[in-house]
């Protein structure tokens, strides 16, 4: 690969010439295997790995290695140990230069790579329903990947695949009709959308345990009604749509997440496709009847007993179903998105429809080889008893009442450590503390694993959290502050103590991470880097006085020091969306 100026991409390169020049050149892209190490900054693992194809012991290929090895400049001599690792410490000014570099750099080395188009299935709550738990944690993920995609030069498509269509409308537009358009209880679509969506389907239930002759039919007609594209209907389902987004987007405002109007594609988005995609599957004998539905079976997918398991496009009443318009989700992201890359962010337990999807899609034809499509799954949130998040009635939580509560948490905290700020001031921090929180806790674990909701421990400032690193970029603020009421001045880094060379090692290893988070799609890593490099700030400012020594030129690396950790932690918060507050 390219040589990035990231040290462990520098110390590829030369390990790579040194294989080359010391067993031919068919050795000189095996990767040296450069990890972190306990004896020395990194150390290279290739010459175990290669012993047995070389007809060899570890220890003479890594000798050969070393005598090959040139990184004059770059590291200190390098030092076999143990059974043949190759352990390489940078070299003191290499180090410092770089790290005065990162402090020049507004994108501390994260690189622009080539540009490509990436639609981001995220988010996706649908229409008079609550948002849930689930629906936070791809709002939160799939938002972050986002973020971190585009900073690191990708068209991004936002996609948010809102549920807006089906046969539960001719009951909603019936109870909307009824309640009054511009009603209290309309007015809880916006509000409590659970509510609104009960009550419609308390009446539908009521009207058929008594026969179904009055609501109910109603409710089927106005399905038809809707199908048919009736003005008036599309009117009321539009009404429906623009409700419930009024509630979406109060939501993503509170969370602070980038999608907007604009990146609505609901499943409605996709009707017209529907019967074309069908035919097309016919035409091309991927789909045949069963049983009166139209179906696909896929080499691979098997149900219990063995028996194939279908996908089904066409159910026998003649509906399409959610299969049939995730398949058209893909047609459209790679004919008309021109996607290079296309990443869906949906729950864990959704991914063998996905699977199967993927996999009528490439028989179809629809999705080249050159195309990638990721379910980046998401794992279930838990609450305290182990399963599935809901209230004690066992309705789902509300999500605004979560939230609310996260900020309140983050309130009272603050009015007991922050009392010196104002009101105002401390309801901004609150906020940003609170939903900082909640969205940290989506993010620090490893997106396809459940975990546990647990807001006092999301707001704490102790251990890896969110408020944890907001916390520690407001110190570092004020140290900064400090040094500016004392005029003092940031300049070149220079490697003096060995936790100032902890940090430094640390802040280097930002943009390498940025980059993993874009090809492997977990921004746990993130927040696992951010919150070690947090904790390396500690150990340095426990150990480096930085405003109090006497040698200006020591004073000046530190503050350069302290600098570039802020702006690694700005950033990096950034790019997870979460905000870094002025003062905590
Ligand atoms: N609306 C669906 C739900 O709430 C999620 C849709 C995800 N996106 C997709 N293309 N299937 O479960």
């Amino acid at each position: 690969g390219a040589v990035t100026g990231f040290p462990s991409d520098v110390l590829t390169d030369r390990l790579q010439r040194a294989l080359g020049a010391a067993f031919g050149p068919e050795y000189a892209d095996v990767d040296p295997v450069i990890r972190p190490s306990q004896f020395a900054d990194y150390q290279a693992n290739v010459a175990l790995a290669l012993a047995k194809r070389l007809g060899s012991n570890p220890r003479a290929v890594a000798d050969a290695i070393v005598t090959h090895l040139d990184v004059a400049g770059v590291a200190q001599a390098p030092v076999v140990s143990g059974p043949g690792f190759v352990n390489l410490t940078l070299a003191d000014q290499w180090l410092a230069d770089r790290v005065t570099a990162l402090a020049a750099d507004p994108r501390l080395a994260v690189p622009e790579q080539e540009p490509l188009v990436v639609p981001i299935d995220y988010s996706a709550p649908n229409v008079a329903k609550e948002m849930h738990v689930g629906h936070l944690r791809t709002t939160v993920v799939g938002d972050a990947l986002a973020r971190t995609l585009e900073h690191l030069g990708h068209r991004v498509v936002r996609q948010n695949h809102i549920g807006d269509w089906g046969t539960p409308f001719g009951m909603l537009i019936e109870h909307l009709l009824e309640v009054g358009e511009h009603s209290p209880e309309s007015e809880l679509l916006v509000s409590d959308p659970n509510a609104f969506y009960q009550a419609a389907r308390a009446k539908f239930d009521a009207d058929e345990a008594a026969g179904g002759q009055d609501f109910a039919a109603r409710a089927r007609r106005r399905v038809v009604s809707l199908q048919a594209g009736d003005p008036e209907t599309l009117r009321l389902w539009h009404e429906l749509i623009e409700l419930s987004t009024t509630y979406f987007n109060s939501i993503y405002s509170l969370l602070d997440v980038t999608l907007t109007d604009d990146d609505l594609a609901g499943e409605s988005s996709y009707n017209d496709d529907l019967p074309g995609i069908c035919d097309e599957l016919e035409r091309k004998g991927i789909a045949t009847m069963s049983d009166g539905a139209l179906c696909v079976f896929l080499d691979g997918f098997t149900g219990r007993e063995g028996k194939p398991q279908p996908l089904i496009i066409r159910k026998s009443d003649g509906g399409y179903g959610y299969a049939t318009t995730d398949l058209a989700t893909i047609r459209h992201r790679v004919t008309d998105l021109h996607a290079d890359r296309v990443l869906y962010v949906i729950g864990a337990p959704q991914d063998l429809h996905l699977r199967m999807v993927f996999a009528a899609a490439r028989e179809a034809g629809w999705l080249p080889d050159d195309v990638e499509v990721v379910h980046v799954q998401i794992g279930n949130v838990l609450g305290p008893d182990g399963k599935i998040l809901k209230t004690r009635s066992g309705a789902p939580i509300r999500l605004r009442a979560l939230l609310d509560e996260a900020v309140a948490r983050a309130a009272a905290g603050l009015a007991e450590s922050r009392p010196d700020l104002d009101e105002e001031e401390r309801a901004v921090i609150a906020r940003q503390v609170g939903i900082g929180a909640v969205k940290y806790a989506d993010l620090s674990v490893a997106h396809d694993s459940e975990y546990t909701f647990d807001l006092d421990r999301m707001v704490s400032l102790m251990g890896n959290t969110g408020p944890y690193l907001q916390y520690a970029a407001a110190r570092i603020r004020s140290i900064l502050r400090r040094a500016e009421e004392a005029e003092a001045v940031a300049g070149d880094v220079r490697v003096g103590e060995e936790a100032e060379r902890a940090l430094m090692l640390a802040l280097l290893g930002f943009a390498p991470v940025v980059v993993q988070v874009g090809e492997a799609l977990e921004p746990h890593r993130l927040c696992t880097y951010l919150f070690e490099l947090a904790q390396t700030f500690t150990t340095f400012y426990d150990n480096c006085p930085v405003l109090k020594g006497d040698d200006l030129d020591v004073r000046a690396s530190r503050l350069t020091l302290c600098r570039v950790t802020l702006a690694v932690l700005d950033q990096g918060l950034g790019l997870l969306g979460i905000a870094a507050p002025e003062r905590m």
